[in-house]
C-alpha cells in the first residue's frame, strides 16, 4: 500500500494569517491544499469565496483542491477555475443536472471531483464515473471541521474502491472528516488514496505541521 496524498484542510488553519498558514503547510510536506467552501445554505457555515483562492494561489504551487459546498455550485465554477483551483469537487444535490456540471469543469480544464455526504449512496457515481478524477467520501456531515469520524461509511469506500477498479478508472478516493493517525490507516486499508485533515494537521502550530502529515502519511 503506497502513502496517501495528505490534503490540509485551511478551515482549521490560523485565518488572519492565511497566506503564511499555506506556505507552512507546503514546506510541511502537504501534497494538496484542501479549500472548503461553504454558502450558509447548502451546508450551515459561511466560509471562502474565490477572492480569496485568488489572493492564495501566489503562495504555493501545490494543487489546490476546493471543495464547493454551495448550491448551485454551477455559476460559480469558472470564478473558482479562474482564481486557481485544480481540482474542484461539488456534491450531487447541490444542482439538477451532475453530469453537466462534471462536464463543465472538465471543460474549464480542471479534474472534477464527486464528493459523497454521509447520507448519499456510492451508486450516485455509477452514472458518471468517465467524468469523475476524484471522489470524495465525507466522514461527518460537512460544515464544520473537529467532527468524529464516521466509521459507517468505511464500507462506502470499499464499494468504491471495487467500483473504481472494476471500471479500470484511476480516479483518486479522498476522504474529508475526522481523520486522524488512527482513522486514516483504516481509510488506507478500505482503498483510499488521498486524506483530508484539518484538526489533525493544524494542531500544535506551524512547528508540529511535518510531524503530523508525516503521522497521517505513515498511517
Ligand atoms: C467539513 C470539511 C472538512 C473539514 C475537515 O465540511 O469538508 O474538510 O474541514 O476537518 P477535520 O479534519 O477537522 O474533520
Ligand atoms: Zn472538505
Amino acid at each position: 500500500m503506497s502513502s496517501p496524498l495528505i490534503s490540509p484542510s485551511i478551515l482549521s488553519a490560523d485565518f488572519a494569517a492565511l497566506g503564511q498558514e499555506v506556505r507552512a503547510i507546503d514546506a510541511a510536506g502537504a501534497d494538496w491544499v484542501h479549500i472548503d467552501v461553504m454558502d450558509g445554505h447548502f451546508v450551515p457555515n459561511l466560509t471562502i469565496g474565490p477572492n480569496v483562492v485568488k489572493a492564495l494561489r501566489p503562495h504555493s504551487q501545490k494543487p489546490f483542491d476546493v471543495h464547493l459546498m454551495i448550491a448551485p455550485a454551477d455559476p460559480y465554477l469558472q470564478a473558482f477555475a479562474e482564481a486557481g483551483a485544480d481540482l474542484i469537487t461539488i456534491h450531487p444535490e447541490a444542482g439538477p443536472h451532475l453530469h453537466r456540471s462534471l462536464q463543465s469543469i472538465r471543460a474549464l480544464g480542471k479534474k472534477a471531483g464527486v464528493a459523497l455526504n454521509p447520507g448519499t449512496s456510492a451508486e450516485v457515481i455509477a452514472p458518471v464515473l468517465d467524468l469523475v478524477d476524484l471522489v470524495l467520501v465525507m466522514t461527518v456531515n460537512p460544515g464544520f471541521g473537529g467532527q468524529s469520524f464516521l466509521s459507517s461509511q468505511l464500507d462506502k469506500m470499499r464499494t468504491l474502491r471495487r467500483m473504481l477498479d472494476e471500471a479500470g478508472s484511476d480516479a483518486i478516493l479522498e476522504v474529508d472528516g475526522g481523520v486522524n493517525s488512527e482513522t486514516a490507516r483504516l481509510c488506507v486499508q478500505a482503498g483510499a488514496t488521498a486524506l483530508v485533515a484539518g484538526t489533525a494537521v493544524f494542531s500544535g502550530g506551524p512547528e508540529a505541521y511535518a510531524q503530523n502529515i508525516t503521522a497521517l502519511k505513515g498511517a
